[in-house]
């Protein structure tokens, strides 16, 4: 086993130190745009005032004979647009692919000091982060980089999945995690060609009624995605990760597409993909607190203000546990109201 104590060395002479914390910022949504596309590289400044997060995608949805297109695109726009602030990550090709390591070497030796996280797709294990941490480190060292670069790395396989824990505490660099339901659906052999979302056939329904057998019977729909968001959720908040929901692919369906933000936000994610400028609106609206909880939870932090002791407020028993939770929604509420006046002025900051 490493010895904790080279953990936080580089991997790499010349490379800069490990990052000892993932630092939290606005992270609601993740906006992917190709960068092979001159359309689309033409609206990255202004998707970058919209978006917490631009990536330039590398991966699926660029065509083969569009690869390089798309990552020397990348090195312009990261050379040339003025992003205002926004951090500029990638989704780069798979590790198998016959692109990925030109991927590395090519932005990292370009751009390196302007990309502030690389999403590696398709991870199975911990020794895949191994790789990528030293590649980068390399990198790095030979770049005189003075900021390591952090790895996020998607949930889209059954290996991935059975070793979420170990991804998320293999590298200081793993900054988090990205559900990839598509991916993941095709890897289990799940019956289902949608992205994300519920499925009207998974679900459970009631008994017959013994004096009507023949009435119909209710169903109620289930998250066939449940399961392995909640684990990720832990994976990642262990080990100092940030877990992320993925992509939503019926771009039509805006409710469809909250609801599966929702209950990520709920179950902890910090944020979602968006594959269009209309779902960079649905993952800031939900990925907000709503203010009426914020509101709550400012009232049980000034009754409480050190934690200790229970209260009732509004009929509902306060302690050191739900003043924790309290902590959680303001401390999320202060760091979006900072960057976004209207949302300060909504919660009363
Ligand atoms: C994302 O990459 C997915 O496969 O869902
Ligand atoms: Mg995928």
């Amino acid at each position: 086993m490493r010895s904790p104590r080279d953990f936080f060395k580089p991997l790499a002479l010349g490379a800069p130190s490990p990052v000892t914390e993932i630092p939290i910022k606005p992270s609601r949504v993740i906006h992917f745009f190709d960068p092979s596309n001159p359309k689309m590289a033409a609206k990255v400044p202004d998707m970058a005032k919209q978006a917490d997060i631009l990536l330039g995608n590398l991966e699926d949805a660029i065509p083969a004979d569009k690869k390089i297109d798309a990552r020397e695109g990348l090195v312009r726009i990261g050379r040339e647009v003025d992003f205002a602030g926004t951090p500029l990550w990638t989704r780069v090709n798979s590790l198998d692919s016959p692109w990925f390591l030109d991927d590395a070497i090519r932005l990292v030796g370009e751009i390196g000091a302007r990309l502030e996280v690389m999403m590696i797709p398709k991870v199975e294990g911990p020794w895949d982060i191994h790789y990528v941490d030293r590649l980068l480190a390399q990198l790095e060292g030979r770049h005189k980089l003075q900021k390591p670069i952090l790895v996020h790395a998607i949930l889209e396989t059954a290996q991935g999945v059975t070793h979420v824990e170990e991804i998320c505490a293999a590298s200081p660099r793993m900054q988090g995690v990205s559900f990839g339901p598509a991916d993941l659906a095709a890897s289990r052999r799940m019956k289902t060609t949608r992205v994300g979302g519920g499925h009207p056939a998974y679900l459970v329904r009631n008994d017959p009624d013994p004096k009507n057998p023949q009435a119909p019977r209710p169903t109620a729909q289930q998250d066939p995605w449940h399961y392995s968001i909640a684990r990720m959720v832990d994976a990642c908040t262990a080990n100092g990760a940030l877990p992320f929901y993925g992509p939503f692919g019926d771009i039509a369906d805006s409710l469809g597409c909250e609801d599966q933000f929702r209950a990520a936000f709920l179950l902890g994610c910090v944020g979602a993909w968006s594959l269009h400028p209309s779902q960079i609106t649905i993952a800031k609206k939900v990925f907000s607190p709503p203010p009426e909880e914020v509101a709550f939870a400012k009232r049980v932090l000034e009754a409480m203000p050190d934690g200790r002791g229970v209260q009732m407020i509004d009929g509902k028993m306060q302690d050191d546990a739900t003043w924790k939770q309290c902590k959680v929604m303001v401390n999320l509420a202060k760091l979006l109201a900072a960057k976004d006046a209207d949302l300060a002025q909504a919660y009363g900051f």
